[in-house]
């Protein structure tokens, strides 16, 4: 009817963060260590926060994690439009636990970012980029490609073949879907067995064309120990800019 405001779908943001992080070997979840003195998750959730689509981010964490998180959010002032969830044992049944909590308060138009909490360094830009492809297609995920070439080889280091680096991306978060097209991605995943390293690949296996938009080489996971010094220094590079506008 002329005259309606348009309806716009919400924004939602999960945040999977119940990894053990073994890698980076900290004895401790890798999200509460500080980079530029400010935790990882904190970092992620003040991003999202500040993005003006973003109506709420829900946090997946272990069950004996969940009190912390709450704490260190309150100490850092992050504590609207946050909401908690309970994580599972790998990244997919976290994220899956996520967005069947999800159930309870998204439509199925609405847009689903699914975001790594040890990717604290994403932009306005790649998430603006995430939102209109997902509003467009239903299903993607920011990408970069690669710099180095890539080399199949096998168990004894015996190369098998050089494929053209060109048509090989490195996958990030966020990888945002249409609600309903991510929700019956992961029940088919769980019901047939299909695992994933990502949400693209569950959607994909369920039969959803998927479209990789721009992402940034900054967007670093934080993974293992020398992430942090990587981090730091894009912490400190962002911070000098932030200066310098001024
Ligand atoms: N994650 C999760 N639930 C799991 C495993 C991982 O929510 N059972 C989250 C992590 O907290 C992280 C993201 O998924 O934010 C990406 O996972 P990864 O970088 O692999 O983190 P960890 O699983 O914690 O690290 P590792 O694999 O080294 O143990
Ligand atoms: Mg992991």
């Amino acid at each position: 009817m002329s005259g309606d405001i348009p309806h716009r779908e919400s924004v939602y943001v999960l945040l999977p963060a119940a990894g053990g992080g073994t890698r980076m070997g900290a004895g401790r979840n890798k999200l509460l260590l500080p980079i530029g003195g400010v935790p990882v998750i904190i970092r992620t959730l003040r991003i999202f926060l500040a993005h003006p689509s973003v109506r709420m981010v829900r946090i997946v964490t272990a069950p004996d994690d969940r009190d912390l998180f709450r704490s260190l959010c309150s100490d850092y002032g992050v504590t609207e439009r946050i909401t908690f969830a309970d994580g599972g044992d790998t990244r997919q049944d976290s994220v899956r636990n996520g967005l069947e909590h999800l159930a309870g308060v998204a439509q199925d138009s609405d847009l689903v970012l699914i975001q790594d909490g040890a990717r604290c360094f994403t932009d306005f830009p790649t998430i603006d980029r995430c939102i209109a492809q997902a509003r467009k297609s239903g299903a993607c995920c920011a990408a970069v490609r690669l710099k180095d070439t890539i080399k199949e080889a096998g168990d004894d280091g015996a190369v098998v073949a050089t494929p053209d680096r060109t048509r090989f991306w490195l996958i990030q978060t966020p990888q945002a879907f249409r609600f309903d097209l991510i929700l019956d991605a992961y029940r088919q995943a769980h019901q047939k067995g299909v695992i994933g390293t990502d949400d693209a690949s569950l959607a994909e296996a369920a039969g959803h064309p998927v479209t990789l938009v721009a992402g940034s080489y900054l967007n670093i996971k934080i993974t293992t120990p020398e992430d942090l010094l990587f981090g730091e220094a894009i912490a400190g590079g962002l911070a000098a800019d932030a200066d310098s506008s001024l």
